[in-house]
């Protein structure tokens, strides 16, 4: 691909297009072992070596993060001045990030974030069915019923019921604690889907969304780049 230098520069994280203009000016960046002396030349992004202060900066046209989302922080890309989840992610160089899908500002748990529109269109599409699970606390125990109910769809308010979903108490000792799979993508739903059957959620965790599951390494607030292999079940 070619593209404008200062774009390249800007889009890899060394600044906004005046500062990078700057840098060409300072003669501070090297194509090919020689400095460029325009900011507008075009640079190749599969064969020009571009330097920085004697550094490679290779051009990444996306990037793909997980992040474990904490509680209070908002699933949006600026938010009037108060912090979001990509202001979360450290060591990104790309500066149009955002957040594949939305968790409520209280949920926690496993967010995707990366600039490529195609991949978040088709885990987001309704037609592509992607899984999400979720683990649940809810204000006092689940029972079979309620297994029942969720496979049967809820009237949680909208036009339709939900498609059904798959509901799991995995510890008799802990009965309000459960997992809920749910293969479509509604405002709140896990919240109205027990508000529906008379309880409520009082903490909600994503653990996976189609393919991708959160690492449990990460702690909440944290990120790290996608591995090869994940990015490859997800592409
Ligand atoms: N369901 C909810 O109620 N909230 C979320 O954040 C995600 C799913």
């Amino acid at each position: 691909m070619k593209l404008r230098l200062d774009k390249y520069l800007a889009d890899m994280g060394l600044g906004s297009r005046t500062e990078v203009k700057a840098l060409v000016k300072q003669r501070r960046i090297y194509i090919n072992g020689r400095y460029a002396n325009k900011a507008d030349i075009k640079v190749d992004t599969e064969t020009d070596v571009v330097e920085f202060n004697h550094e490679r900066i290779v051009y990444a046209p996306f990037e793909y993060w997980m992040l474990n989302k904490p509680a209070g922080v908002v699933s949006a890309t600026c938010d009037d001045g108060s912090e979001t989840v990509v202001d979360l992610v450290e060591g990104k160089y790309r500066k149009d990030l955002f957040p594949v899908g939305r968790l409520d500002k209280d949920t926690v748990g496993l967010l995707l974030i990366t600039n490529d529109g195609q991949l978040a269109h088709r885990l987001l599409s309704p037609g592509h069915h992607v899984d999400k699970v979720y683990f649940a606390r809810l204000d006092h125990a689940a029972c079979a019923e309620d297994v029942v109910a969720f496979e049967a769809g809820l009237n949680i308010g909208d036009d339709d019921l939900t498609l059904p979903a798959q509901l799991e108490i995995p510890d008799a000792e802990h009965p309000n604690e459960v997992l809920v799979t749910l293969h479509e993508g509604r405002y709140h739903q896990v919240k109205r889907m027990w508000e529906a059957r008379g309880n409520e959620v009082v903490y909600l965790k994503r653990l996976s969304m189609g393919p991708l599951t959160l690492d449990p390494a990460l702690a909440e607030g944290e990120s790290r780049r996608l591995t090869d292999e994940e990015l490859a079940c997800l592409l």
